[in-house]
């Protein structure tokens, strides 16, 4: 049969697989960093083992090996459903797929060798940095080629969501990749002292905006209303949220840097901005989970609805958080503590992983030619590992955090410091064991998955699906408003 009859649908899958490989690879080694701030000695004085070397490998595995291969997986997904068309390129979207995997094991290389540019979430140098431009680029071409050529008039909102995401980490890469190269794996930045740290902060800031939520609210305004069968709440809403987060997004960067050389006003507008982030984020994450008005009672029997409306509450919970911590006074407190790692992971294993793996749990029966996945109760038990290791992570970071800030913020009478920095270090250490079971459970959640998918896509021969024919233009894109026409 003309294969432009079909849904590309393997790309789909190669991304899903790829999903839950790097899951499982990216959150041991999450795991395994955990274990060395507990107990040091695990770096077995060998170079390419020391927490400096793996903790940029595990941020790096997280986002770009798990987190990105998701929102591909996702992407690809939707924009052919909600367009009613095959992909742009089978040829373009393989060397996308191909080129990604180039890139993450470039840096699963480089990193532990110590080559690194020494920004955070921008470590890779530059060759491969120069491959993932090139690969980006492709990926735009294909997601935005597929939208020119759609079918359906209308531009179904997690398109939108995707579209911003790859738009603006096209430009976050480009301006703060800008570097000199000094040799094959050194480069120095063209921009110097705080413009550097600025430009920086921006990226690293648009990066958790852009990647760690845009793209993600793709998979909420698609997923949650096909697994609750029920349209998105609001659509008129689902439109504001989208212009109004990415233009707040854009100015919250300075946040990061308070109480630094960055001019002071250049902080209160970070500040500003991320206080206004609020509004969109809790209109986004209502929109969300008001999706399921009338169908609450599916959440009790259905786990894969669990994990897509779960995520969205730790979505509300690191989006409330996030703008506490970025007023000046509480900023004080918390900077250089674990209370900054308890609020990165409530969006990283609450949102992003709940989002992703609710998401993945979806489409992998669908890739495969199945009704359901192997075991529902399976997705059941991971999810409560799951759960259970999310909150016994973020709760002792979050005490770990608090207690270390007020620590080394006493002072005695005679103004000397009340404690040393040991005295931290030492009574910190059973919050890190409790983080390392935490984290523990959540990575066995991943493996369960991994298991789950195994047994589910054994035995898949083809899994194209012909494209659904005859939705007049007005029919469709309102079916596809309400994600149903796909
Ligand atoms: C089994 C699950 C995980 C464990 C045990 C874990 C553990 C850790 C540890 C120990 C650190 C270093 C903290 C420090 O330097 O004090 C870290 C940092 C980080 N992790 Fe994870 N992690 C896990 C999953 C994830 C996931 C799924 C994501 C993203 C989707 C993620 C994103 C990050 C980020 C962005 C940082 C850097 C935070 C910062 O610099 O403030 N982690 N993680
Ligand atoms: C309204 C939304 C949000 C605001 C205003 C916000 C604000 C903040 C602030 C003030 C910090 C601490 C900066 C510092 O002291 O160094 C921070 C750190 C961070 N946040 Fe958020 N946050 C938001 C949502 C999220 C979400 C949904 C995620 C998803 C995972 C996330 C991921 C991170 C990460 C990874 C860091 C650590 C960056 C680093 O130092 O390496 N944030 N955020």
């Amino acid at each position: 049969m003309d294969s432009s009859l079909n849904y590309n649908y393997k790309i789909v899958r190669q991304f899903a697989i790829a999903t839950v490989f790097w899951g499982v690879v990216g959150m041991l080694v999450g795991v395994f960093i955990a274990a060395q701030l507990a107990w040091p000695a695990l770096n077995f004085d060998t170079p390419w083992l020391t927490y400096g070397r793996l903790r940029p490998l595990h941020t790096n595995a997280v986002i770009f090996a798990f987190g990105i291969c998701g929102l591909m997986a996702t992407s690809f997904w939707v924009v052919q459903r909600t367009c009613q068309v095959r992909l742009f390129s089978d040829k373009l979207s393989s060397f996308v797929f191909w080129g990604w995997q180039l890139v993450i094991v470039s840096a699963a290389i480089s990193l532990p060798m110590g080559f690194t540019r020494g920004k955070e979430y921008a470590e890779l140098e530059w060759p491969i940095a120069l491959l993932i431009a090139v690969v980006w680029v492709t990926y735009a071409v294909v997601f935005f080629g597929t939208i020119m050529k759609r079918k359906v008039q209308h531009i179904y909102v997690a398109n939108w969501f995707f579209g911003g995401f790859i738009l603006a980490v096209a430009i976050l890469h480009i301006v703060n990749g800008m570097v000199m190269p000094a040799s094959w794996m050194k480069s120095y930045s063209m921009y110097a002292g705080v413009q550097d740290a600025m430009v920086q902060w921006w990226y690293g800031h648009n990066a958790v905006g852009f990647i760690l939520t845009a793209g993600y609210l793709g998979m909420v305004y698609y997923f949650i209303p096909k697994q609750a069968e029920r349209p998105v709440y609001s659509y008129r809403l689902s439109i504001v949220h989208f212009w109004a987060l990415i233009f707040t997004y854009m100015w919250a960067g300075p946040h990061h840097l308070h109480y630094t050389a960055l001019p002071d006003w250049t902080q209160s507008i970070g500040m500003v901005f991320s206080l206004i982030l609020l509004a969109p984020s809790w209109g986004g994450m209502i929109n969300g989970i008001m999706t399921l008005s009338g169908a609450w009672y599916k959440l009790r029997s259905d786990p894969i609805l669990k994990f897509l409306i779960v995520s969205l509450s730790f979505y509300g919970m690191a989006t409330f958080e996030g703008p506490m911590m970025s007023i000046k006074t509480i900023n004080s407190l918390s900077h250089y503590t674990d209370w900054t790692i308890a609020h990165v992971h409530a969006g990283a294993l609450g949102w992003v992983g709940f989002i992703t793996m609710g998401s993945i749990y979806y489409l992998i029966p669908r890739l495969s030619g199945k009704k359901e996945m192997y075991s529902v109760a399976l997705i059941d038990t991971h999810f409560w590992l799951a759960t259970i290791g999310i909150v016994l992570y973020i709760a002792s970071m979050w005490i770990a955090g608090v207690m270390q800030g007020l620590m080394w913020r006493a002072v005695n009478p005679d103004g000397t410091l009340t404690y040393t920095f040991v005295e931290g270090v030492k009574a910190t250490f059973p919050y890190y064991v409790i983080r390392v079971t935490g984290g523990a459970m959540y990575l066995t959640g991943m493996c369960i998955m991994a298991f789950n998918t195994f047994m589910t896509m054994r035995g898949t021969v083809s899994v194209d699906q012909p494209i659904p024919v005859g939705t007049g233009h007005a029919k469709a894109a309102n079916d596809a408003a309400v994600a149903n026409a796909a």
